[in-house]
């Protein structure tokens, strides 16, 4: 039984790897591209039915609830940094590809290992790395089920966030390319996902016209008792990032539209204002970081000389740049972007301030490459503590990849942000 020749006349019948293939190549600059900022302004005016400001999770669930020792670091759905540790850590796992489980092949591993290797091999490696990590929450970004290759869209979901589930930890997920290829639909995986247990994952903003399924913001409390803990001192966003061009003279994938941004733009203002406003206002917005599947264009910008990680392989972005990196660096508050899409590239880049960073493919129903283990991101904030000993806001966050080998290796340690020194300067002063 050849596997790999199953797969392979499956998918030609069906034809997604040319046309990966071809998007994973294709990256023409496009004309279309200088209309954008136009599109941008003329939504800008026309949203009217923008509901009132960004929503602030913390604000409208009310009270973030608990704080009784040893309980996890969601409670009600709200989640918090804990006091013992200050820290609050966010496991990464991008690409699992899970289809129907045991039946599913292995792909890019060694010949020697196909017989023994199936999407239970990616279920393994998750409880592993829980375990090693313990995270506070699990960010899935995207082709986390492959649906080509699953019989039934549900039950693949079901198993491939089965791990998180049973351990009752808060997760969350996007989008990426392929979910929507089996039985459900985009709208359908993401409503899915959106009934299972534990997931803070959400449709949509509610009241706001949005393209994609699974845009949504959660906010990371302060230390409870704090003079912090009512505010939001770590901000994630997750954003679809699509699938496929819809636009006949534009090949490739998709990218994050001009609504998208827009609703990011009052969000992540929303939440600056309410940070840098009394009571215990502060003085710089709180960090913020974004968490979807395809890279933008400005993945391109770095090489073996200025990146942390790996580059195996091209930068497959959509083939226009939609201005979603500007409109960060705009907002002013983010730190880092995380994304997946191509498996063989791992790393982190700095670009005007903000960290463009990889997770590595995880599944082993992807593509990979043998020999080359199977990886997950970790990313872990850490709050700054007063010398009478009060829990502040956000002082530094750190991250570190752990690979699927016999030790679980933990590589590529690097800082991602400083409180107190923007990457301009620190880049100045160090010469980095
Ligand atoms: C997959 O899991 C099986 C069963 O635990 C194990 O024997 C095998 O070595 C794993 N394969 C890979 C490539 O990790
Ligand atoms: C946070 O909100 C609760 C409930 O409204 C209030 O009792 C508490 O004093 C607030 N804490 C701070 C530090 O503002
Ligand atoms: C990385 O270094 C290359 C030259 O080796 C340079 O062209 C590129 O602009 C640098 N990227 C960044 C983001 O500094």
């Amino acid at each position: 039984m050849n596997y790999n020749r199953i797969i392979v006349a499956r998918r030609l019948l069906r034809n997604p790897p040319q046309a990966e293939r071809q998007l994973k190549m294709a990256s023409p600059k496009h004309p279309l591209l200088l209309l954008l900022p136009l599109f941008l302004s003329i939504i800008a005016i026309s949203v009217e039915c923008f509901e009132e400001e960004g929503r602030s999770t913390l604000s409208k669930r009310g009270r973030i609830g608990g704080g009784e020792a040893g309980s996890p670091a969601a409670v009600n759905g709200v989640l918090r940094f804990k006091g013992t540790k200050g820290e609050f850590k966010i496991l990464q796992v991008a690409d699992m590809h899970y289809a129907d489980g045991r039946s599913t092949p292995c792909l890019d591993v060694f010949p020697a290992q196909m017989p023994t290797c199936s999407d239970l091999n990616t279920t393994a490696f998750i409880n592993r790395v829980i375990q090693a990590e313990n995270p506070d929450l699990v960010v899935f970004t995207g082709d986390n089920i492959f649906g080509y290759d699953s019989t039934d869209s549900a039950k693949s979901l079901d198993m491939a966030y089965a791990p998180v589930v049973e351990r009752k930890l808060p997760w969350a997920a996007v989008l990426g390319n392929h979910d929507q290829e089996g039985t459900l639909s985009r709208e359908g995986v993401m409503q899915h996902i959106v009934g299972m247990p534990h997931t803070l994952s959400r449709l949509n903003p509610d009241g706001v016209v949005i393209d994609g399924f699974g845009n949504y913001n959660l906010e990371v409390g302060g230390v409870e008792g704090s003079a912090l803990a009512n505010k939001s001192v770590l901000n994630l966003y997750f954003i679809d990032s699509g699938d496929y061009s819809t636009v006949p003279s534009i090949p490739g994938y998709g990218w994050i539209k001009p609504s998208q941004q827009l609703w990011f733009q009052k969000t992540s203002s929303h939440l600056q204002k309410g940070y840098t406003s009394r009571p215990e206002a502060q003085k710089q917005p709180a960090p913020g970081l974004v968490y979807f599947h395809i890279p933008l264009p400005e993945y391109s910008s770095f090489d073996a000389s200025n990146l942390t990680g790996v580059k195996q392989e091209g930068i497959s972005s959509a083939s226009i740049n939609s201005g979603f990196f500007a409109t960060m660096v705009e907002a002013g508050d983010v730190k880092a972007v995380f994304t997946g899409h191509d498996h063989l590239n791992d790393f982190c880049g700095e670009l005007t301030g903000i960290q463009l960073c990889y997770a590595g493919g995880f599944g082993y129903h992807a593509y990979g490459k043998a020999g080359w283990s199977r990886r997950a991101r970790v990313v872990s904030a850490y709050l700054e503590k007063t010398v009478e000993g009060e829990w502040e806001g956000v002082k530094s966050i750190k991250t570190w990849k752990r690979l699927d080998d016999q030790y679980l290796s933990t590589t590529d340690t690097q800082v991602l942000w400083n409180k107190g020194s923007t990457g301009r300067r620190r880049k100045r002063t160090t010469g980095v």
